[in-house]
């Protein structure tokens, strides 16, 4: 068990029937970068079952705080979307990840592409002043079947611009784009064929993506990630690791699951 911390969970929201965030007491000797995810999860018959969730809370924040899916049948989410405040949940200790702002390059605009609960990680990059000293321009895009699943839009659009101490930057360095597909929204598509067709940056109200001053961070389904992948790799747009920063990085931990 030293591998892995109990907390108390502080509060639950649902989005969707599909959907949930949550948020925890934190572990005073929990650190952890922008961008991580750690190991999350409850003891179920007596074992604890885990699974890689990013960390969606400012690495400055007394709490955690997670967004989940519901997978129908899941052995941990079908637990998980029925926790209350009040209940202990374990995190691991040793968060990791590849989404870190060390692991791309210098640039100029830094796009954070995600579908679904691939803005968990992003949540945490854009409150962190980090970010915004290494670059100019932050554009957020998160795509999503329905407009309900946008999580975070509220707090993205109105909260965080008004915060005391972080607001003035993010009103002034970070510009967000909410996409659906399912539904009418005013704006549409999936993100590579909006990246490719540079109607992303244009929707963004940002300069066209210049591939070579650019970087880009991916987070969200297998098939988003590899589709974005390919129109990055046809403009010779080179993956960052932990070793070697890139023009870009994708985060893996989470394609199987
Ligand atoms: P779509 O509605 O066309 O499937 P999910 O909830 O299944 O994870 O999907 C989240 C978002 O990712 C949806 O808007 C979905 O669009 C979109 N999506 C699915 N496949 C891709 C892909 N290959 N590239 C980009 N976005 C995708």
């Amino acid at each position: 068990m030293s591998m892995l911390s109990e907390v108390r969970v502080l509060t639950v929201h649902h989005w969707t029937g599909r959907l949930f965030s949550f948020t925890t007491t934190r572990d005073p000797s929990f650190r952890f970068q922008s961008g991580q995810f750690t190991m999350i999860g409850l003891m179920v018959e007596g074992k604890p079952l885990l699974r890689a969730y990013s960390l969606a809370s400012s690495s400055f924040a007394p709490e955690l705080e997670f967004l989940s899916i519901k997978v129908p049948d899941g052995p941990l989410t079908s637990r998980l979307r029925l926790v209350q405040p009040g209940d202990t949940l374990l995190v691991g200790r040793k968060p990791s990840g590849t989404l870190l702002i060390d692991n791309v390059l210098p640039g100029r605009q830094l796009f954070l592409l995600a579908t679904g609960t691939g803005i968990a990680p992003f949540m945490s990059l854009i409150r962190d002043p980090g970010t915004y000293e290494r670059f100019e321009r932050v554009v957020l895009v998160h795509g999503c079947r329905l407009v309900a699943e946008l999580a975070y839009r509220d707090l993205i659009v109105r909260t965080l611009p008004r915060d005391e101490l972080m607001g003035e930057t993010i009103a002034r360095q970070l510009r967000y784009l909410p996409v659906v597909t399912r539904e009418a929204f005013a704006h549409r598509g999936r993100l590579p064929a909006l990246l490719e067709s540079e109607q992303l940056a244009r929707e963004a109200g940002v300069a066209p993506v210049d591939p070579m001053l650019d970087r880009f961070m991916l987070c969200g389904s297998p098939a988003m990630l590899r589709d974005t992948q390919a129109v990055l790799r046809k403009w010779s747009v080179d993956e960052g690791n932990m070793s070697r920063p890139g023009r870009y990085v994708i985060e893996r931990a989470f394609v199987d699951k």
